[in-house]
């Protein structure tokens, strides 16, 4: 089978189409025909993961270390990306019982990664699902993994309708699904982002749209409930003004420094920080999510397999208006 396989860090040429052998199910194991896999921050993380230091990483040194002895020091560990896919069981092994050659379904392999193939095995009992209807297979593919991270995150906060919600980052991964997931609990949502990405979280449902490249959202006079900074790129200080009283800071990266606010505000004042990381592993749930109407996908760009590293380097320079894929079996829909 074709797979695109990294053997050293770096650039996105280094993303290389190989011949590799077929993966063959175990017992309990689906071997998934893969059709798309989103390209999300993970992938561009640990594809370039040699690179980037402790300090540019968004999360404690302790987490960066964790990264990088799971990813490699030298050359990567994990020679295939992507974890973000959806696909159509090819075969089934011996003992599995939840789903059979023919199911189409979508799933999440978290720090395994592996799904930049034509096929891939997990176990039965992994992160996968079948497919939302209303899906198809690009878009299916985009909203696995950070659909379960958004909504874990979220599930945190306690959000009630007529709340006013910030998110800053709303356009990535884990928050455009927290935009929409805010959306549907009845919050007012102001979504921040980069002016190409602009269009697509309106089309999320964002209330209002801060590009963050033009403005600076502590600054405009206007107050939330709770600010849900993605990738921590604004401060606690400068936030809190903005904050109400009991308002909540919301993080998903986070250093030391947020940890030790976090520790802080849960003692002191009514204003509060709270780094949350996610362990959620319920993707039935997301299907229902999906086909309730509640999480759509918004896809920019779709690239055939022989085109990955332009696929990367589309996301990296910052390009991109939407969820960007890569196709697998192209082919063959059925
Ligand atoms: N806490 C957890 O459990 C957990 C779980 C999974 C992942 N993570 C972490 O989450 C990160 C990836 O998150 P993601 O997938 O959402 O990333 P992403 O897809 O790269 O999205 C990043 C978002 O941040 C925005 N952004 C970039 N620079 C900004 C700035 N200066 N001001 C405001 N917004 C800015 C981007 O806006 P534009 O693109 O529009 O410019 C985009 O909306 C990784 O670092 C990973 O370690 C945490």
């Amino acid at each position: 089978m074709k797979a695109i396989v990294y053997e050293k860090f770096g650039p996105p040429d280094v993303l290389q189409l190989k011949e590799i052998e077929k993966p063959t199910p175990k017992d309990n194991e689906v071997l998934i025909k893969v059709h798309a896999v989103h390209v999300n921050a993970g992938d561009l993380i640990a594809r370039n993961l040699k690179n980037i230091s402790p300090s540019k990483f968004h999360m404690p040194f302790l987490f960066w270390f964790i990264a990088r002895a799971s990813f490699g020091f030298r050359k990567p560990k994990t020679k295939i990306l992507g974890n973000e896919f959806a696909g159509k069981i090819e075969s089934v092994g011996k003992d599995v019982e939840r789903f059979k050659a023919g199911d189409e379904v979508f799933a999440y392999v978290g720090q395994a990664m592996g799904a930049y193939a034509e096929y891939i095995c997990m176990p039965e009992k992994g992160t996968v699902a079948l497919k939302p209807t209303n899906m198809t297979y690009e878009e299916a593919s985009t909203v696995s993994g950070n659909s379960m991270t958004a909504r874990n995150i979220l599930s945190k906060v306690n959000i009630q309708s007529g709340q006013k919600v910030l998110i800053n980052g709303a356009s990535g991964g884990i928050g455009s699904i927290a935009l929409q997931l805010a959306k549907s609990y009845g919050a007012e949502v102001t979504g921040v982002c980069g002016t190409p990405r602009m269009e697509m979280v309106k089309a999320l449902g964002a209330d209002n749209i801060i590009d963050y490249t033009k403005e600076d959202f502590t600054t405009k006079g206007k107050t939330y409930d709770l600010i849900f900074d993605v990738l921590g790129k604004s401060s606690f200080s400068r936030s809190k003004k903005v904050l109400n009283k009991n308002g909540i800071y919301l993080l998903a990266n986070f250093k030391s420094r947020q940890l030790l606010q976090a520790l802080r505000t849960k003692i002191i004042g009514n204003k509060k920080v709270k780094c949350v990381l996610s362990f959620e592993e319920d993707i039935d749930s997301i299907k229902e999510l999906v086909e309730a109407g509640k999480i759509k996908s918004y896809i920019d760009k779709s690239y055939p397999m022989e085109q990955a590293a332009e696929a990367h380097d589309y996301v990296e320079k910052g390009f991109k208006k939407g969820y960007v894929v890569i196709t697998f079996n192209d082919n063959d829909q059925t």
